[in-house]
């Protein structure tokens, strides 16, 4: 799929503010600072599209960005942030919740992980936590590039055996970064995809 074009649309905290209509939206999520808004960017080829940092917590809305005219990127805040204190997780933790369990036209979430990382609870929880509530997700694994290999091959298999445990089927999943793009074309061919079986 080519991108022709991508406009930030509107950014807020409440599910109900959210973009009127029925476009298919495909939300990226993910603990924070595990590259949403750099993955946002890359897929889009706009690099300041979506506002990215090296400190974590930059995104605290949910943003929605229109897509070819059809279809919506939104980009969730980042969970388990500990700085922002109870209160703060507290209100990110519903303004995720809300959006994810009453957006009906959220077509696919992107759970985001940091490849370099073994299994975190956090992550493991939140899959979990989207299985129950039957969320429709997939997994997107980020940084890859500041991993060899070997040991990117290793991380990924020590993944799919940890979800296997929970799992009869291992959930869709990319293998990516933002650096050096890769796995861009497999994550806009899937969405391309469920796009074409929507309408
Ligand atoms: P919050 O909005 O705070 O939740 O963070 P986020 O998940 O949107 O992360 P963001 O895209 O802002 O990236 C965080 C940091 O990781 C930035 O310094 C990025 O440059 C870096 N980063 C993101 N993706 C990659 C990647 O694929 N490779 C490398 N090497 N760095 C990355
Ligand atoms: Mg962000």
């Amino acid at each position: 799929m080519e991108i022709t074009s991508a406009e930030f649309t509107i950014s807020n905290t409440d599910v109900r503010k959210c973009p009127a209509g029925n476009l298919p939206e495909y939300a990226f999520i993910g603990r924070s600072n595990v590259g949403k808004s750099s993955l946002i960017n890359m897929l889009t080829n706009r690099k300041g599209l979506a506002l990215t940092s090296s400190k974590p917590g930059k995104t605290m809305l949910i943003n929605h960005f229109l897509i070819n005219k059809n279809w919506y990127i939104v980009d969730l805040p980042g969970y388990g942030y500990a700085q922002r204190g109870q209160k703060g997780l507290t209100q990110i933790q519903r303004i995720i919740e809300d959006y994810i369990l009453e957006r009906e036209q959220m077509t696919n979430l992107f759970i985001l992980i940091d490849a370099r990382l073994t299994p975190q609870k956090i992550d493991l929880e939140f899959i979990e936590w989207c299985g129950e509530n039957n969320v429709p997700f997939s997994i997107v694994f980020t940084k890859t590039d500041k991993l060899k290999g070997g040991k990117l091959n290793a991380n990924i298999a020590q993944y799919l055996e940890k979800l296997k445990e929970n799992w009869e089927e291992i959930p869709p999943y990319f293998i990516t970064s933002s650096e050096n793009r890769m796995g861009r074309n497999e994550i806009l061919n899937y969405i391309e995809q469920i796009n074409k079986d929507l309408f």
